[in-house]
């Protein structure tokens, strides 16, 4: 039974975890402010609440505010897409696209990759000396011991009026931000997530609905 709740649009702060889950969405644009540390803290704060394999907590989050430094990154991402023609044709064809949501997903994209510098700080979470339950970082079940912590940024993010986008976009640069950022040979980046205070509006997402996804007892 779909859950009654505010899923009004708007860019406001929000203590209501349905609603902050509801409308938590895809933000690619921000607000020309920056975010003070007291915040980034706090969502931070709240990745670190999240469970690991065996409570291992293996992360740490490289939060990025130093203007040089995300020009830097933003200048990668825009050389990394100038260098990739079939992603650019993907945009190209979906920006024309009949489907409105698509077109501005692909344009956000674009967006995206060419201006990044808008976004006043990214957070780089790193799986960090991953034992449990793979001590194996590229395994799928490592990820198990981070991404949960990546949602609750985000979303604790969306509670507080913040707009974040998960991306995995870190991986077309890696080799380049290991060095910029003094990764150690342990530590492995896993998203690259712009945040700021929203410049659009959170609401509700498109997805498919609970019968589409749910099975009781078996598949089929
Ligand atoms: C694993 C993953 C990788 C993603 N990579 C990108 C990316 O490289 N660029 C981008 O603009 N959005 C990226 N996204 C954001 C998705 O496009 C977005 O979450 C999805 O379209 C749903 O958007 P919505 O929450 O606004 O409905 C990524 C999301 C995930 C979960």
């Amino acid at each position: 039974m779909a859950r009654q709740i505010n899923l009004e649009t708007g860019r406001e702060p929000t203590d209501d975890v349905w609603e902050a889950i509801y409308t938590q969405r895809a933000i690619r644009y921000w607000e020309e402010k920056p975010v003070p540390r007291a915040l980034l803290e706090q969502v931070i704060e709240a990745a670190s609440k999240a469970p690991s394999g065996s409570n291992t907590q293996p992360w740490i989050f490289v939060v990025i505010d130093d203007r040089a430094k995300l020009d830097e990154i933003a200048a990668l991402m825009r050389g990394f897409f100038e260098a990739a023609e079939p992603i650019r044709n993907l945009i190209s064809a979906g920006e024309k696209s009949e489907d409105k949501s698509e077109r501005l997903m692909l344009k956000g994209a674009k967006q995206f990759f060419t201006k990044l510098e808008r976004a006043p700080a990214i957070i780089i979470p790193c799986l960090y000396q991953v034992a449990s339950p793979t001590p194996d970082p590229a395994s799928l079940l490592a990820g198990s011991s981070i991404y949960m912590a990546v949602q609750n940024l985000m979303l604790s993010a969306r509670a507080l009026g913040l707009g974040t986008l998960m991306t995995t976009a870190h991986a077309m640069i890696e080799p380049n931000l290991r060095e910029m950022l003094s990764l150690p040979d342990d530590a492995h980046p896993v998203a690259l997530i712009p945040i700021g205070f929203a410049g659009a509006n959170f609401g509700p997402t498109k997805r498919k609905g609970v019968d589409e996804v749910l099975r009781w007892n078996s598949w089929s």
